[in-house]
């Protein structure tokens, strides 16, 4: 439940702030690996673009399309990557000089990347992109925007190729650099597998292992928000904190994806990845220094520290579940075991919310509850703190309605934060006597009512941060599968032990009615995030 009481709003102190000033990125060939696909047309493309509109790559920055379409040319791909310009949500509109000049930068080659022999075609192109250039500059970076059932064959050929040599040093000039999409895996085993794949092949420092949370400006700011001001902290442990809530919840159903859905289910998609990361954030202790390694070494920690779900624990701790048809936006949609390329009997589940305990000094007894699902009433992700009620009230009748504090850190729509507090209602006496009257305000924080100016899409900000060595934003191979070693417990268990009946919700709603048991066990609600 959010306060509904007035709304009190934070500015920033300077009436308007400039935008804060980008490192521009090395000069260097971006090489798509799955460039006709839907992460490259929808996500890197528009990244791209609105890097140059902002003059944050270097003059020399080009881009290799690398697909199996063998009809497909520089020009086709050209016209089909405008096309997803023109089509995207992420950028207002495709400015003819930006995209003349972008134009000239992008080319294709066909390849079957299964292949090794088919890498000296991409080869090849590159030496064409490359010709003349000083060698320091000849940086790569290769993106995988791949299905990750060919991560394996490709990371391997694409190192035998001697395209991508492994670097001693971060330093070191040329780099290369090799994007990895989400999944990393798909259990603890197989991300183990991977990264020992990937760590034989390149060094850690070449490795960006992408997950696009940590690219939104909210769950940045986290850090900022902890460390930056010195009256979070103090309270930010188990003394003050009642319990803490994640929620991702997506209006949207699993669209074109059932395929890819039905093997990964909303845990491997949503919570070993970006719940984890928010629930790691906002739970660590301050680095030494802002540097990739040192916050990254934080997270670990909390990681590790999760208490583990036993077979034991997990039914007590977990809820499932999958949603059936219902209304959005006023429309009809779908159950999820309707859907195309499902299976009529699936249970993998579409939501699930889950109790974690972290077992260290700073958080032992605190709840923090998780959830997420697709096609829940709204499109929203937030954490929320809510503080314990003071030690006693004497504020007479009323004090048994006034709710404890909670400070809200918006996500997404509406990135910002709120928080929650009681204030007196004018008029009526503090005196021991009367019962006085108590309502609760928001303080809120807004970015583009401060700002002016939305947040740039997280996956711009994590491209350029590869082509600057920025790390920070990515997951160190220790962290992914730290992250695994949570949830592999409870897939194995969910796997093994299907449902007789899948608890259902209608799409629209707020999840199922044991997601609200689960809490409800420990005197709370889940709060209804309002956007
Ligand atoms: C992706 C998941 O990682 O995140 C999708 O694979 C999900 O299923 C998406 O829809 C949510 O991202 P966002 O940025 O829309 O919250």
């Amino acid at each position: 439940m959010s306060g509904g009481g007035p709304v009190i709003s934070a500015r920033p102190t300077t009436a308007v702030h400039p935008p804060a000033k980008r490192d521009r990125a090395d000069p260097c060939t971006m090489v798509i690996f799955g460039a006709l696909g839907d992460l490259s047309r929808r996500k890197l493309m528009p990244a791209i673009y609105q890097l140059m509109k902002e003059h944050l790559v270097d003059e020399r920055f080009c881009v290799l399309g690398v697909g199996r379409d063998e009809t497909m040319t520089d020009d086709s791909f050209r016209a089909e990557m405008h096309k997803a310009l023109t089509t995207s949500d992420e950028i207002r509109g495709v400015d003819k000089e930006l995209w003349d000049a972008l134009c000239k930068r992008l080319a294709f080659v066909s390849a079957d990347l299964s292949k090794p022999e088919d890498y000296s075609l991409v080869g090849q192109r590159l030496a064409d992109i490359e010709r003349g250039r000083p060698r320091e500059e000849c940086n790569r970076l290769f993106y995988l925007a791949v299905p990750p059932s060919v991560f394996e064959p490709i990371v391997t050929n694409l190192a035998k190729s001697g395209l991508a040599p492994r670097t001693r040093t971060p330093d070191e000039r040329p780099w290369v650099r090799i994007v990895i999409e989400k999944p990393f895996g798909r259990s603890l085993e197989s991300a183990q597998h991977l990264n020992d794949l990937v760590l034989g092949l390149f060094a850690e420092h070449q490795t960006y292992r992408i997950d696009h949370y940590l690219g939104k400006e909210t769950v940045q700011n986290l850090l900022v928000l902890r460390f930056a001001n010195s009256i979070f902290e103090p309270l930010w442990n188990r003394q003050w904190v009642h319990h803490v809530q994640i929620t991702a919840a997506e209006n949207v159903g699993v669209e074109e994806r059932g395929k890819y859905y039905e093997e990964a289910g909303v845990v491997r998609d949503m919570f070993q990845n970006h719940l984890l990361q928010l629930l790691s954030l906002t739970a660590m202790e301050p680095p030494p220094q802002m540097s990739a390694n040192a916050v990254r070494d934080e997270k670990v920690k909390v990681l590790k520290s999760i208490r583990w779900l036993t077979p034991e624990t997990i039914n007590e701790n977990t809820v499932r579940a999958q949603y059936t048809g219902g209304v959005i936006g006023g429309k009809h949609v779908h159950g999820y075991t309707e859907e195309p390329d499902v299976d009529p009997d699936s249970s993998i589940p579409t939501f699930a919310a889950v109790r974690l305990f972290i077992d260290n000094w700073r958080w032992n007894g605190v709840p923090f509850y998780l959830r997420s699902g697709k096609r829940l009433k709204n499109r929203v992700s937030e954490i929320a703190v809510q503080f314990r009620t003071p030690p006693h009230l004497m504020f007479g009748e009323t004090s048994g309605t006034m709710r404890p504090n909670t400070l809200v850190l918006r996500v997404q729509p509406n990135e910002g934060i709120s928080l929650n507090f009681e204030v007196k209602v004018p008029g009526a006496a503090v005196a021991l006597t009367s019962n006085v009257e108590i309502a609760p305000v928001d303080m809120e924080f807004n970015y583009a009512e401060a700002f002016g100016e939305v947040a740039a899409p997280a996956y711009e900000t994590l491209l350029l941060d590869v082509m600057i060595g920025e790390a920070t934003l990515f997951t160190r191979s220790d962290e992914v599968e730290a992250a695994w070693r949570v949830v592999d417990p409870l897939l194995r268990y969910w796997e093994g032990n299907k449902p007789k009946r899948m608890p259902t919700y209608a799409a629209g709603s707020w999840g199922p009615r044991e997601a609200d048991e689960l809490i409800e066990q420990d005197g709370v609600e889940w709060r209804e995030p309002t956007g």
